[in-house]
């Protein structure tokens, strides 16, 4: 590993195993750090039969020798972060040595969910399918310069502005007929907060830069997935923020020429929460076979995930977006015993073949064009050598190497950290 930063991220419409793989990871790290999204991302770790869901904090902070940071692109909300915290004190009682949060990073507010559940419900059958946890309120306050940061729970005036900020959220939910009850939600805000004042509050892009001179070893690590990027993804049906490689350089203040790896994880077949396109979904037995068997349901809202076949051209788009060097293919397990396996090469869009991702991906004007790849039978959970993979999966990890351009480094087997197969 040559000095500099890497970046994990995912590479479709999130919950690829980016937890995962980040705690897999981190031993070769000193310094993990999340560049934005916020209590939206569910990100599950699985060893010694502990599963663990992180929203807020890094995946690497069950590693003793890491620093994890919360970068400045970031939104927290201070009630979930102080509920993972607590979570997290009963295995890890050293962790907040560990973490050190980002005094520009936002916060979340209470109106801010208020806002979001209520705008969502405006939307009707439009709605975006957000997680309601505030995220776009946040971000929007946070482009629109009014936002509350980290830091300032430190000035003198913090209730002020929060009070000022407030009145903002409570003027527009004015305009929506949405009955809410504040006062128990602001109570577990205002304790929240005063823990968090308590804890390790710094120039998180000061300390990478220096992490960065001093020769440690940073990954980045992101959250969604690059199909829910607010300028890539499948807009409007998106996160707000840049899930992509160049959220690591603004939500952490990592130069781009300090970043070495790009780390792309992608699941072998693809899932999606919330509304929106996803031309290769599967809306019969085997879409539901995929999701039994990938116990696809949302790590933070419990939803049941969207499952379709694996989608070629999003994926190199995801690849060129981010340029990524190493990709990383999850869920491989899940599909054994698929009597059939498509693999989407290509669209049919406005009645032309391509093979990039258009403007749009509506259903009227676009359509997936699939070949056949032989399926396996083999449970995989099991394995401990890339050498004993059945010859079906060596081939199919083959064919998206070559339609990608980039090496397939990792293949993973199961939820469990063990369940790992680095390629050689
Ligand atoms: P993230 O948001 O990208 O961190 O992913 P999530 O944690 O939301 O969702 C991934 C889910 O798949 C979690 O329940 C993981 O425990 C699980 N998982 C990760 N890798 C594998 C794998 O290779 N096989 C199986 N069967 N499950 C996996
Ligand atoms: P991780 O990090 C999957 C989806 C929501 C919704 C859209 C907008 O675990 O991969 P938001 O709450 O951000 O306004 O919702 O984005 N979404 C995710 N889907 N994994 C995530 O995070 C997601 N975070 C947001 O379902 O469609
Ligand atoms: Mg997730």
């Amino acid at each position: 590993m040559s000095q500099g930063a890497d970046i994990l991220l995912g590479l479709q419409w999130g919950d690829e195993g980016k937890g995962k793989i980040v705690d897999v990871l981190t031993k070769k790290y000193d310094v993990v750090a999340r560049f934005q999204g916020g209590p939206n991302a569910g990100h599950t770790l699985e060893f010694n039969n502990i599963k663990h869901v992180l929203h807020t904090i890094p995946s690497g902070i069950f590693h003793p020798n890491a620093d994890n940071y919360i970068g400045n692109g970031v939104v927290i909300d201070p009630i979930i972060f102080c509920g993972e915290i607590d979570k997290l004190l009963k295995l890890e009682p050293d962790c907040l040595k560990r973490l050190q949060i980002s005094r520009k990073a936002h916060l979340i507010l209470p109106t801010h969910k208020l806002l979001d559940a209520a705008s969502e419900a405006a939307k009707g059958k439009n709605k975006i399918g957000s997680t309601l946890k505030g995220i776009g309120p946040t971000y929007m306050d946070k482009t629109g310069r009014n936002g509350l940061r980290i830091g300032d729970i430190e000035l003198a005036d913090f209730l002020e502005r929060y009070q000022s900020l407030k009145k903002k959220h409570l003027d527009l939910l004015n305009g929506y007929d949405f009955p809410f009850d504040l006062k128990n939600a602001e109570e577990q805000w205002m304790d929240a907060i005063n823990r968090i004042k308590e804890m390790n509050l710094a120039d998180t892009d000061v300390l990478i830069q220096n992490a960065f001179h001093s020769g440690k070893k940073i990954l980045a690590e992101g959250a969604q997935g690059t199909l829910l990027d607010v300028d890539f993804g499948t807009y409007p049906f998106v996160t707000s923020s840049t899930t992509t490689a160049a959220g690591a350089c603004t939500g952490l203040g990592l130069a781009p020429n300090r970043i070495n790896q790009v780390i792309g994880i992608f699941k072998a077949y693809v899932t999606r929460v919330g509304s929106g396109p996803f031309p290769t979904e599967l809306n019969d037995e085997l879409g539901q076979f995929l999701r039994d068997q990938g116990n696809e349901y949302g790590s933070t809202t419990g939803r049941p995930r969207r499952t379709g076949w694996l989608d070629l051209p999003a994926l190199r788009y995801a690849v060129e977006v981010n340029g990524v060097t190493q990709l990383m293919m999850m869920k491989a397990d899940v599909l054994s015993g698929l009597g059939e396996l498509k693999v989407c090469t290509e669209y049919k869009y406005r009645g032309e073949k391509i093979e990039h991702l258009p403007y749009s991906l509506d259903q009227e004007l676009l359509e997936p064009v699939y070949i056949d790849m032989d399926a396996w039978k083999e449970d995989l959970t099991q394995i401990d050598s890339e050498k004993d993979l059945p010859n079906e999966l060596k081939a199919y990890t083959k064919f998206i190497e070559k339609y990608t351009g980039v090496p397939v480094v990792l293949i993973s087997v199961g939820p469990d950290r063990k369940q790992t197969l680095w390629r050689g």
